[in-house]
C-alpha cells in the first residue's frame, strides 16, 4: 500500500455526469488486483476532510484511471481539477476479485458499479476465461461502453430493462460458472438470488459510504452469514468484494 502525492496526468468529461481522472506512477500501478480501490483526495481541499474511495478503473503500463460519477463535494471537486494539480492517494486497498480460469463467467453491472468492470474484464480474458458482460443503467448517459449487453431503464441505449431481466434470460441460455458483480445493493441481491437458485457462485464489490477506508473506524461494517451463525465485516478492509450468498442485505 502506497500514500502518495501526485500530478493529475488527464482530467476528461464522458458526458455531464461522469469523468474520468488519470494519474501515473510505476509503484503504484505494480500489484493492483482487480476491484481493488484508492481512497483519492484533492490535497490542496480542506473540506471535505477525508478522502474517497474509488476502483480502479484501467491500468496502462505506469497509468491509472479512475472512472468517477459527480454525487457531491469532493467527486464534483476532482472534476475540476487541472492537469499538474495534485491528488493524494492511498492504496491500492481492499481484497480484489478472486480470479477464476478456464471458465464461463458473468460480469454485471449497474451504474458507477461499472468502473472497477473493465480491468476485471481484461484480467479474466488473459486467465483465459470466455466472458459475458451486462451493464445497466437507467439512460444512455450511464453507459460507457459499446461492446458490452447494454440495459437502460428508460430504454434510450441497449436493451429495455433492469440489467437482471437480461442477465436471467443469459442464465436460461448458458452455463455460466460464476458472476463478479458491483452495483446498487438491490440490483445485487436479485442478481444474487438468481445466482442462489441457480448454484452460481456470485462475487459482489460493495460501495458503501466509507470513512478511514483502511479499517480503523467501522464506519463501513456489514452483517454476512458464516458457518450458521452473523459476523459483522468491514468493507473497506475485509472486502469491498465478497461471496454474495454471504451477505445479509436487509440490514
Ligand atoms: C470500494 C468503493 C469503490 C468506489 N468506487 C467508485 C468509483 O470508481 N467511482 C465513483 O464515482 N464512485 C465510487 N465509489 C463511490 C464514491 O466513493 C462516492 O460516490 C464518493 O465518496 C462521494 O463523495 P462526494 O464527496 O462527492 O459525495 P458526498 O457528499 O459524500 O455524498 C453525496 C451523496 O451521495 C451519497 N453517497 C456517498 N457515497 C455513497 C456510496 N458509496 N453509496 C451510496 N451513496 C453514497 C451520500 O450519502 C450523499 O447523499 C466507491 C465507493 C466504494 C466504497
Ligand atoms: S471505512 Fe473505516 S473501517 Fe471501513
Amino acid at each position: 500500500m502506497y500514500f502518495k502525492k501526485l500530478p493529475v496526468l488527464k482530467n476528461e468529461p464522458v458526458n455531464e455526469e461522469y469523468f474520468i481522472l488519470g494519474i501515473r506512477d510505476k509503484k503504484i500501478v505494480e500489484n493492483i488486483k482487480p476491484g481493488q480501490f484508492f481512497q483519492v483526495k484533492d490535497s490542496k481541499a480542506v473540506f471535505p476532510l477525508l478522502p474517497r474511495p474509488l476502483s480502479v478503473y484501467k491500468v496502462e503500463d505506469d497509468r491509472l484511471e479512475f472512472l468517477i460519477k459527480k454525487v457531491g463535494e469532493s467527486t464534483n471537486n476532482l472534476s475540476l481539477l487541472e492537469e499538474g494539480h495534485i491528488v493524494q492517494l492511498l492504496g491500492p486497498l481492499g481484497n480484489g476479485f478472486p480470479l477464476v480460469q478456464d471458465k464461463k463467467v458473468l460480469i454485471a453491472s449497474g451504474g458507477i458499479g461499472y468502473a472497477p468492470m473493465p480491468f476485471l474484464e481484461q484480467k479474466l480474458k488473459e486467465a483465459g476465461n470466455e466472458v459475458w458482460f451486462y451493464h445497466g443503467g437507467r439512460s444512455s448517459n450511464d453507459v460507457f461502453c459499446e461492446d458490452v449487453q447494454n440495459c437502460t431503464e428508460d430504454g434510450s441505449c441497449g436493451h429495455t430493462g433492469f440489467v437482471t431481466e437480461h442477465i436471467e434470460k443469459c442464465f436460461d441460455s448458458t452455463d455460466i460458472d460464476v458472476v463478479y458483480a458491483c452495483g446498487p445493493e438491490p440490483m445485487l441481491k436479485v442478481l444474487v438470488s438468481l445466482c442462489s437458485s441457480r448454484n452460481i457462485p456470485v462475487y459482489v464489490s460493495l460501495e458503501r459510504v466509507m470513512a478511514c477506508g483502511v479499517g480503523a473506524c467501522c464506519g463501513c461494517v456489514i452483517k454476512i452469514k458464516e458457518n450458521g451463525s452473523f459476523v459483522y465485516k468491514k468493507v473497506c478492509k475485509d472486502g469491498p468484494v465478497f461471496d454474495g450468498a454471504k451477505v445479509v442485505w436487509d440490514e
